[in-house]
């Protein structure tokens, strides 16, 4: 098969001829049609997550890529070779997708309706999910609450904008200015633009803000939160002091760590898609022979939504 190989001393991708994987036990043999870009996947080229990296190698030269689309080439319990499917590789520990074929725990995947197609599905997976579960579980929003959504462009972002304005909330987005139209067309009733603009103003009281780049603190977004309002970053472990400080105030911050999915979670994202709550933000599309350019955008500022890349 085609698969990705990342050669980190020189910060470049290639493809490499490999073997087709194996199923294991409670594994599926899947064909990748589509696959996405994240920032773990930029951060394993210039040679980050060493340690996860060196379990990757044990199973072969792929080292990128947990989400995708694609159609099951064995059978499992639940799921029958043919399916068209959608998942979501274990972020740490599961197996890697910029290949023509991976095995996946069968807990990972979920059948898709035929009429959602490969681009948009592979669009919506991890952070669509990560949209539903700040907005599902951690802190549902009534209608007109208010919501602040920090980073409102990008993946985590433009979901949490279009999920939050389904549920009636008045969205506050934060974006570069020249995202500020796209953003608006999200749901934002509200842009404002990150550069040289002051995140909060002084009568800001939200119900919810989420920091989809990860930047920012609980004591920072504090002040402007309502009473009982809650504060979600994705990366909370660089700001553990903030569940301290919100543990002792009338305000919450909520835990946010997708590590992995499970089927209903995935029926739910597809469940929101055929409502229109979630609707596919896809920037860009590369082949695998491209995946430096893909990898290249990913991490170049100003995108719309997701990067994909067609295997
Ligand atoms: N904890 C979890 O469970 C979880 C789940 C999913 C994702 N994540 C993490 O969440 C992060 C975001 O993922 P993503 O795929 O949404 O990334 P992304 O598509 O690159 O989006 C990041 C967005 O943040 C914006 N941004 C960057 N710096 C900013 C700043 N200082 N102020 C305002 N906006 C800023 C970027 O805008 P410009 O392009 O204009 O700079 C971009 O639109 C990643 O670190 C990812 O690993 C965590």
């Amino acid at each position: 098969m085609r698969a990705l190989s990342v050669d980190v001393a020189r910060g470049r991708t290639s493809v490499v001829e490999a073997p087709v994987p194996k199923p294991g036990r409670r594994q599926i043999l899947v064909e990748i049609k589509v696959s996405a870009v994240n920032e773990m996947d930029v951060q394993v080229r210039s040679g980050g997550w060493a340690s996860q990296v060196k379990r990757f190698r044990r199973a072969g030269p792929v080292l990128t890529g947990f989400e995708f689309v694609g159609v099951a080439r064995s059978d499992g319990a639940r799921i029958r070779s043919g399916q068209r499917i959608i998942g979501y590789s274990h972020v740490l520990s599961g197996p890697r997708t910029h290949a023509e074929f991976a095995c996946l725990d069968e807990r990972d995947l979920q059948v898709i309706p035929d009429d959602l197609p490969d681009e948009d599905a592979a669009a919506l997976v991890v952070m669509g999910l990560t949209a539903i579960e700040v907005l599902e579980r951690i802190r549902r929003l009534e209608p007109g609450e208010r919501c602040l959504v920090i980073g409102a462009a990008g993946g985590v972002g433009a979901y949490a904008v279009q999920l939050a304005a389904s549920q009636g909330g008045q969205v506050t987005a934060i974006a570069s200015a020249a995202n500020a139209g796209w953003v608006r067309a999200q749901g934002a009733g509200e842009v404002r633009a990150y550069e040289g603009e002051d995140r909060y103003r002084p009568e800001d009281r939200f119900d919810l803000v989420i920091d989809a780049p990860g930047k920012s603190s609980f004591a920072q977004a504090g002040p402007y939160l309502a009473p009982g309002g809650t504060y979600v970053t994705t990366n909370p472990t660089a700001d553990m002091g903030g569940f301290v400080r919100a543990a002792l105030s009338d305000k919450r911050a909520g835990w946010l760590m997708m590590l992995r999915t499970d089927p209903a979670k995935l029926s739910r994202l597809v469940e929101l898609w055929r409502e229109g709550a979630v609707r596919p933000a896809i920037d860009s599309v590369y082949d695998l022979s491209d995946a430096d350019a893909a990898f290249d955008r990913f991490a170049a500022r100003g995108k719309q939504g997701r990067v994909l890349l067609k295997i």
